[in-house]
């Protein structure tokens, strides 16, 4: 596999790609690799001739610096998983690389018709800017025929789907279920931050959600919403952030299930100081 760190290397790589013809399938991460990250590389390296990845903590998606700080890294277990998976090259620019200090500072300016307004873009400010920025970016140097996101982060699949149809780029998203522990845990690379007590903590966070589709469309909305809120926080040291219950093309909060045909509900819990999301499909 190749390992490249800087732009003109990993640029001149792919326009050989291009000569030849080659499809190129794309997954941007954020490293410290895991199952979930893994199934969208499997499925970018079976659906194209190549596959490529980028590892990068991309700074200016993170709001708190402590969380950024805190954020795994772990570039040689990555680069031995991806070689794994029959990924091709992977992209670990540093900040430095990726970023002029200009590009560093400023906020990148998009239109997000009021996706950004609600759940994520609401606690998290300035969140989405910096993944717009960096996903762009990316696209422009990878150029890919796909590129792989996954559902667990589902305001950020939204956000990427519209970027694209508004700066046109050539490239078809492709959406991924949630790959889940076997105790129901959404897989992602904050849970290496948990101690033991509290991963077996953040498991009610998915076992509610589940637990709560089964009766979801017999009682209200706002019943509901209540429910799965006051059934986690129950449990000392999980403290719900928001749960939403949203239409899941426009995110917006729905009152009544007739609402819509399309319903997914979303939830950040603070685990300790760890901060995890989970969704769930209502309808
Ligand atoms: P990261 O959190 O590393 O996630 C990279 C991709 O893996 C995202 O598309 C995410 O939704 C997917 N993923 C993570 N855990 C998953 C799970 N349990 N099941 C399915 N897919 C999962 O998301 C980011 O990085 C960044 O915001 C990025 C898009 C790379 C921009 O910096």
């Amino acid at each position: 596999m190749n390992l490249f760190t800087e732009r003109l290397a990993l640029r001149q790589y792919v326009e050989g790609l291009k000569k030849e013809g080659e499809t190129i399938g794309f997954v941007p991460t954020m490293g410290a690799l895991h199952e979930g990250h893994l199934q969208l590389v499997r499925r970018a390296v079976s659906e194209n001739d190549v596959c490529i990845v980028s590892v990068f903590v991309n700074p200016t998606q993170f709001n708190d610096k402590g969380d950024l700080e805190r954020y795994p890294r772990n570039i040689k277990a990555d680069a031995a998983l991806l070689e794994q998976a029959g990924c091709a090259a992977a992209f670990a620019p540093s900040p430095e690389e990726m970023y002029s200090a200009e590009e560093m500072n400023r906020t990148f300016e998009f239109d997000f018709g009021g996706l950004d307004t609600v759940m994520e873009g609401k606690y998290r400010p300035g969140h989405f800017n910096g993944v717009v920025q960096v996903v762009s970016k990316l696209f422009s140097l990878v150029t890919p025929d796909r590129a792989y996101f996954g559902e667990k982060d589902f305001q950020q699949l939204a956000i990427i789907r519209r970027m694209v149809r508004l700066m046109g780029f050539g490239v078809e998203i492709v959406g991924c279920p949630i790959v889940r522990e076997e105790s129901g845990l959404a897989l992602s690379s904050r849970n290496a931050l948990l101690t033991p007590e509290q991963k077996k903590l953040a498991v009610n966070i998915s076992a509610v959600l589940k637990e709560s589709t089964q009766f979801a469309l017999e009682t209200s909305v706002r019943e509901l919403h209540d429910a799965v809120i006051a059934a986690i926080n129950r449990h000392d040291g999980l403290q719900v952030e928001y749960f939403s219950i949203v239409d899941g093309d426009t995110l917006q909060e729905i009152n009544r299930w007739d609402e819509s045909d399309y319903v997914v509900g979303c939830i950040t819990v603070y685990c300790g100081k760890i901060r995890l999301i989970d969704n769930i499909r209502y309808k």
